[in-house]
């Protein structure tokens, strides 16, 4: 959309600022801020004008981990392109980075292919890509030098899922050793899956089924074992690193050690990790699979430890690790048998909010809040300045967000493509109002605005947060 907007009157913030100024929107990017109320301001002219009196004004949410008709365990993801990113507007994301994925046998070039057609002309908001990387060989080495060069400029490796998406050692290496050299960002999917099958398949043979043994034997120490042997890989191979879904204290403790020591090390955690837990996971009559996702929901005494890490930036980024599955038909697959429950949450619509309660709870300030749920992602994964915040020249990506609106999380209220909320019931300070992307409107005062196919794909840079 051509033509000028102007939000007048609300308290813009950034990873750096809070000032009370008014922001001139032109050809779908900023064009420039002024102070409220002085000449410079006034002098702003515009067809439209968005009174965001009492309002915040922040970027748009970049979202850096989702996984929209992710195939696991005989199913799908149950939101599209299409309905995720609407779900994502909703919410106050405007840029997600889904994973597409290699799969064993195939080139990274057919799965890249694959998720580009999923997503072209669906989306409502811009998206890149991730690549994950399930069968590291000579080919596959050589095609993440060009994906780095294309855009696609992470990769993730699992040390769990024996069978479907894991690395051994050795293959996490090489693949530490290309990124060294290309530029490319590896993130770790951190759990000692070979051990994890074996608690597996004892827990299945002593009968325990329920869902809440999906936590007992994903075991904290298994995911601070691997943590720890992924940054020892990476520190031989000489590349940064970034952790993904870390939930275990214990993990966070490896990569505080790992950064005290002056290792480019970097470490990702979700909202469900810090507001939910293993009690969730024990909720009778199999609701506790709603709440099976790996890493798994940690006791609670885990989420004191993630607050700290957030504030002290040994965590540096709260992606949703979105991967929504319905109870009535998906989660249910796995009655008898928690292992074979499609792992993963809904959350592309609720981390903005959730995370503006820990503001209002006092874990985060304002600025931290916008840095790990806009700008960190943004620059972690080479989007920034466009993405993740307001500055002349930047993407028109912008929330205005209601601080005081009270809000009660629902399924029945959400946009979400599944049968349930994580957080149902959940009261909420705080709400998104309006949504720019690129300056064009895609929610309007609480009615979306936007259309499948106005989100484009973002190619982006080598990762932006290393020096
Ligand atoms: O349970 C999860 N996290 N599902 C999505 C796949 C992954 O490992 O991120
Ligand atoms: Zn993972
Ligand atoms: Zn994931
Ligand atoms: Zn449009």
């Amino acid at each position: 959309m051509t033509g000028r907007t102007v939000i007048r009157g609300g308290l813009v913030i950034t990873a750096s600022d809070e000032i009370h100024a008014d922001v001139l929107i032109e050809d779908g990017r900023i064009a420039a801020l002024a102070a409220t109320g002085t000449p410079a301001a006034e002098a702003f002219t515009a067809e439209r004008t968005i009174d965001a009196t009492g309002k915040y004004v922040i970027p748009g949410g970049v979202d850096a981990h989702t996984h929209m008709e992710l195939p696991f365990g005989g199913t799908f993801a149950s939101d599209t392109f299409e309905t995720g990113t609407r779900a994502a507007a909703w919410g106050g994301t405007t840029t997600i980075v889904d994973f597409a994925v290699q799969s064993v046998g195939h080139s990274l070039r057919e799965g890249l292919d694959t998720w580009h057609a999923k997503a072209e002309g669906n989306c409502a908001i811009d998206y890149g890509f991730h690549m994950i990387v399930s069968d590291v060989n000579q080919e596959t080495l050589k095609e993440m030098d060009l994906l780095v060069e294309e855009g696609v400029t992470s990769f993730k490796q699992f040390m769990a899922y024996p069978g479907v998406f894991y690395s051994d050692d050795g293959q996490i290496l090489r693949a530490m050793q290309r990124s060294a050299e290309n530029g490319g960002l590896i993130m770790m999917h951190a759990e000692n899956g070979i051990a994890i099958d074996v608690l597996v398949e004892q827990a299945l043979a002593r009968g325990e089924t329920d869902p809440r043994y999906h936590g007992e034997v994903r075991k904290a120490l298994l995911e601070a074992e691997a943590t720890h042997r992924a940054i020892k890989l990476a520190q031989v191979a000489g590349a940064p690193l970034y952790v993904v879904h870390v939930s275990a204290m214990e993990a966070v403790a490896e990569l505080a050690r790992a950064r005290d020591e002056g290792l480019p090390v970097f470490g990702e955690t979700c909202p469900q990790y810090l507001f939910l837990s293993t009690d969730n996971l024990a909720e009778p009559d199999f609701e506790g699979s709603k709440y099976v996702c790996s890493t798994p929901l940690r006791p609670k005494e885990h989420q004191a430890k993630l607050w700290q890490g957030l504030r002290t930036n040994d965590l540096q980024v709260v992606s949703t690790d979105h991967c929504p599955f319905c109870f009535v038909g998906q989660k249910e697959l796995g009655r008898g048998d928690f292992s074979k429950i499609p792992n993963g949450l809904p959350g592309v619509e609720n981390r903005m909010d959730l995370l503006h309660q820990a503001v209002v709870d006092g874990h985060i300030s304002r600025r931290r809040w916008i840095e790990i749920a806009c700008a960190t992602p943004a620059r972690m994964f080479g989007m920034y300045p466009k993405k993740g915040t307001i500055t002349p020249g930047a993407d028109a990506d912008v929330v205005i967000y209601d601080p005081h609106a009270e809000q009660v999380v629902s399924a029945e209220t959400h946009h979400m493509n599944v049968d349930y909320s994580a957080y149902e019931g959940k009261r909420l300070t705080g709400r998104v109002e309006t949504v720019l992307s690129r300056g064009e409107p895609v929610i309007t005062e609480r009615e979306y605005t936007g259309h499948a196919g106005h989100g484009v794909y973002t190619p982006r840079s080598t990762c932006q947060y290393l020096n």
